[in-house]
């Protein structure tokens, strides 16, 4: 596993190129310069020009070589141009006449690029590529907020569930709470139920994980909400990777609007693992300076790891107007403003335990519902104000490189 330093975002874009070249030689030429990239991360396969791109493990890109004989890789564009799903392809000519550019073209090549390849024309290609597909993997499926924070007991898991009932009973729709706090586990406790299965009942099924299998290791609540639960015993917590992680939250994202996640207070790689994934991260303090400054720690870990989603929101939860510490003591620690504020409500968290009851079952409206919907409605309003998108990558693909109409 990589280290926490390694920005696994870097891993996961890597672009899967595949050469179709006729001679070894025109290959090796494109393929030196291809392996002097570092930005965006490519791993290159390649191949005779005959080869059927689907045997190469579905690449992103295929970079067809027009170098002397142009029958055949004109054979080659246009069997694979007009498949579905089929990969971006790049035809690179050594002959610049607009003449073969115009049947490379017609032919359905996606971009085009000249020999002897320029490595700041292809690095420029790709740099377009790869940002256009994190940004539309960005938005693809449901929303996916992770819940965090450094000091123990300042309501994780309380906010997370909170949040996916709210979403769920206020404003109907599909939320999943995944509980990261793997050796805690405390969402199971916190919603009454008690799951027979678990995150780690889908290790060993990571490779070839589908929708069926995920639906058969999440325990249904009786608000409708879905909770993947931690494992029963810390082994298990154990062997759950930052590779199970992603595998899952790829998958579920796809499954519900939202997905919640309790990533405990601990930091590590499946914790940056949900992050990376993650629209918003929500770090929930409590009322303290010592809250504060390990806030002021997490900022700093948080820009190092070059996430996607932007700096973390501040969530002010047990908030008591009479507490010595005031919100702005904290602001100014922090240096950042608090998102939003949950009321300290005793009471309230005292009926839900003992009715075992969900808080809108039990008391929806007291204070301390209204400021999760308050919370909830104000984080689906930033996701709406950003702009719909086509549906399906490659089609994007296209439009970012200027490709065919
Ligand atoms: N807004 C609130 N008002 C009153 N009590 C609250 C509030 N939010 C959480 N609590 C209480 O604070 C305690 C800690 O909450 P919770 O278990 O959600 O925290 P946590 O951060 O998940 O803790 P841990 O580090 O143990 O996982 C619980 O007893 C919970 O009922
Ligand atoms: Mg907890």
């Amino acid at each position: 596993m990589a280290g926490l330093g390694a920005k696994p975002t870097e891993r996961r874009y890597t672009l899967l190129v595949h050469l179709v070249g006729e001679t070894e030689e025109q290959r090796a030429e494109v393929r030196k310069v291809l392996e002097e990239v570092s930005d965006p991360p490519l791993e290159i396969t390649e191949d005779g020009a005959h080869t059927q791109v689907e045997g190469s493990g579905d690449p992103d890109i295929a970079m067809v070589i027009f170098d002397g004989n142009e029958a055949v890789p004109l054979g080659y564009l246009q069997a694979h141009a007009e498949r579905s799903p089929r990969p971006l392809i790049f035809a690179l000519l050594r002959d610049q006449s607009p003449m073969l550019m115009r049947r490379v073209l017609h032919a359905g090549a996606d971009e085009m690029l000249f020999l002897p390849l320029d490595i700041g024309a292809v690095t420029r290609a790709l740099l377009k590529l790869s940002e256009k597909r994190r940004r539309s993997e960005r938005i693809e499926g449901g929303v996916i907020y992770s819940v965090t924070g450094l000091s123990g007991g300042v309501g994780l898991t309380t906010l997370s569930a909170n949040l996916a009932l709210a979403l769920c009973h206020a404003f109907d729709r599909r939320a999943a709470l995944v509980d990261l706090d793997l050796q805690k586990g405390g969402q199971g406790v916190f919603l009454h139920v008690e799951p027979e299965e678990s995150i780690a009942s889908l290790i060993d099924f990571i490779r070839k994980l589908d929708s069926i299998r995920l639906e058969s290791a999440l325990t249904k609540h009786p608000s409708g909400i879905y909770l993947l639960a931690a494992p029963n015993s810390i082994e298990d917590a154990e062997r759950v990777t930052d590779i199970t992680v992603g595998v899952v939250l790829d998958l579920i994202r796809q499954l519900f609007d939202f997905v919640l996640i309790d990533s405990g207070r601990h930091v590590n790689e499946n914790a940056v693992a949900a992050w990376e994934r993650s629209e918003e991260v929500l770090y929930v303090l409590d009322q303290s300076l010592v809250a504060a400054h390990s806030a002021l720690r997490f900022i700093d870990l948080f820009g190092r790891l070059g996430l996607r989603c932007e700096e973390p929101r501040f969530i002010l939860n047990r908030y008591d107007s009479t507490n010595p510490v005031t919100e702005e003591a904290i602001v100014k620690v922090l240096g950042r403003p608090i998102f939003a504020r949950i009321p300290r409500d005793d009471r309230t968290i005292e009926k839900v335990h003992l009715r075992s009851h969900d808080l809108w079952q039990s008391a929806p409206n007291s204070s301390l519902a209204r400021s999760v919907e308050t919370l909830a409605r104000r984080l689906n309003a930033r996701r709406e104000a950003t702009p719909e998108v086509v549906p399906g990558w490659f089609a994007r693909l296209l439009g970012a490189v200027g490709a065919r109409a």
